[in-house]
């Protein structure tokens, strides 16, 4: 299986990184990839190349750029788009005040019919991303998702699987609305209990297993 990662900044790196350290082939996709080819040291086997050719040949997409620039890409690329299991990881902050559609239901549209999004990783710091297990308590942590697609969510919750973490399905798509506001929220809570520092996660206290 391919997994495309769109961006090579923070999440893309560690994403790609755990990824490729549990076997799976990556390809990232870069608006430069000339300048990046140094991914291959962290996320060994990795290529690195143009978006459009990045999606090619993908299994997974995993959108990992600014939210501001998710749904032109999604539009742009939509026949590319259209069938793959794509994972939206992105947050909109205040560019969706009031939390009545999710990024990724946008993100949905603007792929159109056969469209495959499933929200993950919302909640989730770039820094604890190859730390999936909290070695101040010996605790997993957990990555939320959501997704219409059935088949499209399990995939994901696997991958979530490799990378070392719980995988908490939340289910239909339009939860993640919910999910869209957890990163501000654990941002807030780390300032007020944690100095800032961005090592929290969040943890579903009433599920011990999770398959
Ligand atoms: N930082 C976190 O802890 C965190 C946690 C959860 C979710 N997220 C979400 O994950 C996404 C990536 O966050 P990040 O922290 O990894 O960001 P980042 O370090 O700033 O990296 C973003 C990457 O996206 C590409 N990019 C930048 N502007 C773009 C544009 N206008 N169009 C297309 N590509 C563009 C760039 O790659 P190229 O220059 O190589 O194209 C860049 O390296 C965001 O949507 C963010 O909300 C972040």
């Amino acid at each position: 299986m391919q997994i495309a990662i769109i961006g090579t900044g923070r999440m893309a790196r560690n994403l790609g990184a755990g990824w490729a350290r549990a076997g799976l082939s990556i390809v990232f996709g870069s608006r430069n990839p000339q300048a990046h080819a140094d991914l291959a040291e962290s996320a060994p086997g990795a290529q690195v190349t143009e978006p459009t050719a990045a999606l090619d040949g993908a299994d997974v997409v995993v959108i990992a750029i600014p939210f501001p620039a998710v749904e032109p890409f999604a539009r742009e690329h939509a026949d590319k788009l259209r069938g793959k299991v794509v994972v939206d990881i992105s947050n909109p902050f205040n560019h969706l005040p009031d939390n009545s559609v999710a990024g990724a239901e946008i993100t949905a549209r603007a792929i159109g019919p056969g469209a495959r999004v499933v929200a993950a990783f919302k909640s989730n710091f770039w820094e604890t991303l190859l730390e999936p297990t909290d070695p101040r308590y010996d605790i997993e942590r957990d990555v939320h998702y959501a997704g219409d697609d059935v088949e499209a969510k399990k995939l994901v919750g696997r991958l979530i699987y490799d990378l070392g973490f719980r995988a908490i399905d939340c289910g239909p798509l339009k939860n993640a609305r919910v999910l869209d506001g957890m990163a501000p929220l654990i941002i807030e809570l780390d300032k007020r209990y944690a100095n800032g520092e961005r090592r929290s996660s969040w943890r579903l206290l009433s599920v011990p297993h999770v398959d």
